[in-house]
């Protein structure tokens, strides 16, 4: 594989280093030691700052600050400011006490973050700011729920052991696949059918954070924006393309000439949805986002699919979503295909959706680049197992050999810790950042990533690591 140019990490995420000095002076330089605590408690400096001083200076400072900033969202026809400015965001090798110290600074001025920091905030959140079926969709999964509740459930299982006195001033969060640098060992999970019925924007928003961001992103088949539109908006981002191996191979075939033209370095081929699973909740609402023509833009975009159809999408919908129906469906679909697969393509292939070791091995014979281990986020199959109890096990019989990536549950930094001590090369983040589109557009989309990576470096330091390579089951006992 041709190495690729690297990427910088948490690009456009540096804190200017004047931007800093003044926002922090009073605050932690040496000369002007203010300490802040949760009770948000300043001591007066040793040079005799006096408290009120310091805080005018601080929100002097912020006031500047947030006046450079139009980053404000429009949802719901409510305005939702970030507390992210160009020039106070977190930095690449410390984006965890940056992050911190930016929303504590934010309180100076009375600003509160306006996307909650907490999962379980961040959920509520955007339920209010969604209609029901659209929330229920993206919260609900196979049967009463059970499964998406136990793969969150399952984290607490493990706890972390940290090892203190090791010098963690710097760490390395990065993670190399296929040539490209990530800058932390998180990704975005494929989230088909909705993402352009919460925010018009859809996928794109989603893209403009993960650019802002740094972070990777893994296209869904079923998006609300096109593969090349997606690409445009991440620019030089990395990006994997999410492959729902249609039944029609000239469509396949498509498909992945399209991701390879705009810049998708792998395809992961989803192996857990040859049917939708019972879903209680979207059955009750007889919701499903496709009969609308719901995130099929990369369908009706196709030159292949569009062969078959009588008239224009545009012009006859039903038409149109009969014919994705069919070529959607592929039960079929097995091993044997994936040599076929390989013949079509120069990507790397992953398959999504492994749970037992041995399908893991067979993934490693038939070829596969990688595997991610997942069970769709609980949505598929009412009682599989929790995606993290899947992980030592498939870690353990294929990590050595090819790349294992983790994703169901990740909800914050210490879930993002866990799974790749337990084997996981990387985490795929998923409903977090569904519902940070829901609460505030891009903006939501690009705090939900920046509040789990910061989170996450800040595990990684607490726990006694420098780096990710260091990471390992020493560093977790299961309870
Ligand atoms: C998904 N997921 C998913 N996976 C996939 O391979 N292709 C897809 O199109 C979708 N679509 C989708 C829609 C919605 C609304 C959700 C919530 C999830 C699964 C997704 O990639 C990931 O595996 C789960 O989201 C992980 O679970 P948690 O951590 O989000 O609970």
């Amino acid at each position: 594989m041709k190495a690729e140019p690297q990427t910088s990490p948490l690009k456009g995420q540096n804190l200017s280093g004047e931007a800093r000095n003044e926002a922090l002076s009073g605050e932690c330089s040496r000369d002007r030691t203010v300490r802040t605590r949760s009770s948000e408690v300043m001591t007066e400096s040793s040079v005799g700052l006096s408290r009120r001083s310091v805080l005018q200076a601080a929100a002097g400072v912020l006031a500047a600050s947030l006046a450079k900033v139009a980053d404000a969202a429009e949802v719901g026809g409510r305005s939702v400011r970030a507390s992210r400015s160009p020039d106070s965001v977190a930095t690449a090798s410390d984006p965890g006490p940056a992050r911190q110290m930016e929303i504590y600074r934010g309180g100076l001025t009375g600003a509160k973050p306006a996307v909650p920091i907490a999962f379980e905030d961040l959920e509520r959140k955007a339920q209010e700011a969604i209609k029901p079926e659209v929330f229920g969709y993206i919260q609900g999964s196979a049967g009463n729920g059970a499964s998406s509740r136990a793969n969150v459930t399952a984290f607490e299982r493990w706890q972390i052991l940290p090892r203190f006195l090791k010098d963690v001033s710097k760490r390395d969060l990065s993670v190399q696949f296929f040539g490209q640098r990530f800058s932390a060992p998180i990704m975005l999970a494929p989230i088909g059918g909705v993402l352009g019925t919460i925010h018009p924007d859809g996928e794109v928003a989603v893209a403009r954070a993960a650019r802002g961001a740094g972070i990777p992103m893994m296209l869904s088949t079923l998006s609300s924006k096109t593969m090349e539109a997606v690409a445009e908006a991440l620019q030089d981002t990395p990006r994997w393309f999410q492959l729902y191996w249609p039944s029609d191979r000239d469509l396949t075939a498509s498909f992945l000439q399209r991701a390879e033209r705009s810049g998708y370095r792998a395809v992961v081929v989803t192996v857990d949805t040859k049917f939708l699973g019972w879903r209680e909740t979207d059955l009750q609402n007889t919701y499903y986002p496709f009969f609308a023509g719901h995130g099929l833009a990369n369908y009706f975009s196709d030159p292949v699919f569009r062969r078959g159809l009588r008239s224009k999408p545009e012009d006859n919908l039903p038409e149109a979503v009969t014919h994705w129906g069919n070529a959607f469906r592929n039960p079929t679909f097995s091993w044997a295909d994936l040599k076929w697969l390989r013949q079509q393509t120069r990507l790397p292939i992953l398959l999504k959706g492994i749970l037992h070791p041995d399908d893991a091995r067979k993934a490693v014979d038939h070829g596969a680049e990688g595997v991610v281990v997942s069970n769709h986020g609980g949505r598929q199959l009412h009682g599989v197992t929790p995606s993290l109890a899947a992980l030592p096990g498939i870690a353990k019989a294929v990590g050595q050999r090819i790349h294992v990536l983790f994703d169901s549950g990740i909800r914050r930094g210490s879930d993002v810790f866990k799974a790749l001590a337990l084997g996981a090369k990387c985490v795929l983040l998923g409903r977090p950042y569904a519902y940070g589109l829901a609460v505030a557009g891009e903006v939501g989309v690009s705090e939900a990533i920046r509040n789990v990576v910061a989170d996450f470096d800040l595990t990684l330091a607490l726990a006694g690591c420098a780096s990710i390579a260091e990471l390992n089951k020493q560093y977790v006992s299961r309870v």
